[in-house]
């Protein structure tokens, strides 16, 4: 009697795994389906990409610690798909990534591909398509993990809401994609609208009746698909604002609040503006909103210059924001009137509705980095009970900043710490790769190039080739580490001249890696754009950002070591340098790339691949394609 018979054993073995189950280790299961389908994300009908007939798709909520397994099946008849969970770093599962060509093939149409991986850390992410272009055409929602059982956040807030912010284009995204692939080149402009929670308005503004003539009044019911969700608010009580960015392109800036109501008259002379230093009331707090504004700053750039004005001044008047997390890393927190924000970014801010709460208030998005095209995106932040939730506010949203007051974007990203108690880079690096970035020519195609070389993925995904040693699956030389010392970051390159490749940087496993993103001039003179990096599979510490040429010995001395933020995406200012740090911890084959959706597609990224060999269990569906998919074929028929 002392001895269990096998029955009992069994028994006791499924209770064990039961068990196991319910005290905390969760599974989520999801069931998607991805079609293109008929929706009006700005008012204006469209098609876009859809998950279970939703657009925005379906918003996976977790707890730290849970996994995820969502079984997706490709509707879309004429391509394949592949979705990638952005900020998640597959701890042990690179394999679920979700990156066309990189960690697995794509799904064919009428295919089923499961994802199932492990969210071990709390925060706000997102997940999209990473096949050609399909983020630009709707595919992506919101991932958001909360603290495990027990755990706490390290602030408090009383209730939340989420804002998922994108940018969205009338032109098909495969008439966008020939463009960009085409002699001469079709650049797809700015976006028609900006979308929060997929929601925008391209033939009215909601705020039309503050502006004069050309734009009509949004008549809306509330049910229309471009209806503006309105969060209803309590006074006086914390709100965690959850931000993202999944833009194909525009950088942006969020604000809540209006411009006052008392358009008071300030007589500005030109002491006052040639006085007026960066950080002070006139640069930060007053917003022109007549055209003048040109006018001030070119009045502020030639000293000397007689002008004086009476000029129509508002200020604006936003709710106080504090930035507690940024990318699922907790920040030390800092108050801001507004954020800026670049894609593949995700920020929390804590809002306290401390104003009059008679009246309702504005959230406003704008562009920022790019000369904007695109009206503000605007949804209503509404004080309920005491304000009914239909009231526009009574003064027009906050102006944002001007698309080129690089100090204000700058400013805003030097104020982010890591919060005390976070981890510590290493404080000594095993290898630094510098990456230059480059617009170039390749047979008189425009691409983006890193450190002269154009990124061309291959049709076999390397975590297969790598795994299996594969000859000729992608380029075997070593990508350059670096660039010529003697390349003016300033001009346009000499010789615009460029290759394709998509070789490896094979890093040591756990080695410390130091990335130096140079900013250059693009071919044009006078122009370097904002680039967003974001780095799959880990977090990296941005330990700084200078401006012109990295200066090797100088610059790395100024480091921050002692409080750097962890992220998993970083930006280039123009003619700038960003030094990232990181440890090379997860087994596997990651991306690095600049988000900006066409920029990507033009060839802006590197492959990154750490110790391989150790990972075990690729799903064999996973790598049926190229030669992976024939030398499957080839061992079944031995
Ligand atoms: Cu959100 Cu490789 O991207
Ligand atoms: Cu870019």
């Amino acid at each position: 009697m002392g001895f269990l018979g096998l029955r009992e054993v069994v028994v006791w073995c499924i209770l064990l795994f039961s068990i196991e189950i319910s005290s905390g280790s969760t599974t989520r299961q999801f069931k998607w389906d991805v079609e293109y389908m008929f929706w009006s994300p700005d008012c204006e009908e469209n098609v876009v990409m859809g998950i279970n007939g939703q657009f925005p798709g379906p918003t996976i909520r977790a707890k730290a610690g849970d996994t995820i397994s969502v079984q997706l099946t490709n509707k879309l008849h004429t391509e394949g798909v592949v979705i990638h969970w952005h900020g998640i770093r597959q701890l042990g599962t690179p394999w679920a990534d979700g990156t066309a060509s990189i960690s697995q093939c794509a799904i064919n149409p009428g295919e089923t591909f499961v994802y199932r991986f492990k969210v071990d850390k709390a925060g706000t992410y997102f997940y999209h398509g990473h096949f050609g272009m399909q983020r630009s055409a709707g595919l992506y929602g919101s991932l958001i993990v909360d603290v495990g059982d027990g755990e706490k956040e390290p602030f408090h807030y009383d209730g939340e809401f989420n804002l998922l912010l994108s940018d969205w284009w009338h032109q098909s995204v495969h008439q966008q994609e020939v463009g960009l692939s085409s002699k001469p080149f079709r650049w797809i402009g700015e976006p028609q609208s900006l979308l929060i929670n997929g929601r925008g308005q391209f033939n009215c503004s909601l705020a039309a009746h503050f502006s004069n003539g050309s734009t009509n009044q949004c008549k809306l019911g509330g049910n229309e698909e471009c209806a503006p969700q309105i969060l209803s608010v309590l006074p006086n009580t914390t709100y965690r604002l959850r931000i993202a960015s999944i833009t194909a392109l525009a950088s942006l800036n969020l604000a809540v609040g209006v411009m006052s109501d008392e358009h008071e008259h300030v007589k500005v002379t030109p002491e006052d503006i040639l006085s007026d230093r960066p950080g002070d009331i006139l640069s930060e707090r007053i917003e022109d909103i007549a055209e003048n504004l040109q006018t001030l700053i070119l009045a502020k750039n030639l000293c000397g210059v007689t002008f004086y004005n009476d000029y129509n001044y508002v200020f604006s008047q936003n709710h106080k924001m504090v930035v507690v997390e940024a990318d699922g890393n907790y920040v030390q927190p800092f108050e801001v009137e507004d954020v800026d924000i670049y894609s593949g970014e995700s920020y929390s801010v804590l809002l306290t509705t401390n104003q009059d709460s008679s009246k309702n208030y504005w959230i406003s998005v704008g562009v920022r980095g790019r000369k904007p095209q695109t009206p503000q995106a605007l949804t209503i932040l509404n004080y309920s009970p005491t304000s009914p939730s239909i009231l526009l506010p009574v003064s027009p949203p906050t102006i944002t900043p001007t698309w080129n007051d690089y100090d204000h974007s700058k400013s805003f990203s030097n104020k982010i710490f890591a919060l005390i108690g976070s981890p510590k880079p290493p404080k000594n690096r095993d290898r630094r790769i510098i990456l230059l970035n480059t617009q170039n020519l390749i047979d008189g195609y425009i691409k983006w190039a890193i450190n002269n070389i154009s990124l061309l993925l291959p049709s076999t995904p390397y975590l297969g080739s790598i795994k299996y040693s594969l000859k000729g699956a992608f380029d075997n030389k070593k990508p350059p580490e670096d660039f010529p010392n003697d390349y003016d970051v300033m001009k346009p390159p000499k010789n615009p001249n460029s290759t394709y490749g998509n070789g490896v940087y094979m890093l040591g496993l756990n080695s410390t890696v130091d990335v130096i993103l140079q900013n250059a001039n693009a071919l044009s003179g006078n122009v370097s754009e904002i680039h967003p990096w974001h780095l799959h599979g880990h977090n990296f510490w941005v330990l700084g950002y200078g401006e012109g040429k990295f200066n090797k010995k100088k610059d790395e001395k100024k480091f921050n070591l002692r409080n750097p933020p962890l992220r998993n995406t970083a930006v280039i200012f123009p003619y700038g340098w960003t030094a990232l740090r990181f440890v090379a911890d997860n087994p596997g084959v990651w991306a690095f790339h600049c988000h900006i959706e066409p920029h990507l597609h033009m060839g802006m990224g590197v492959i990154f691949a750490a110790a391989v060999q150790h990972v075990n269990n690729i799903p064999n569906q996973a790598l049926a394609c190229g030669l992976t998919g024939k030398s499957f074929m080839n061992t079944k028929q031995n």
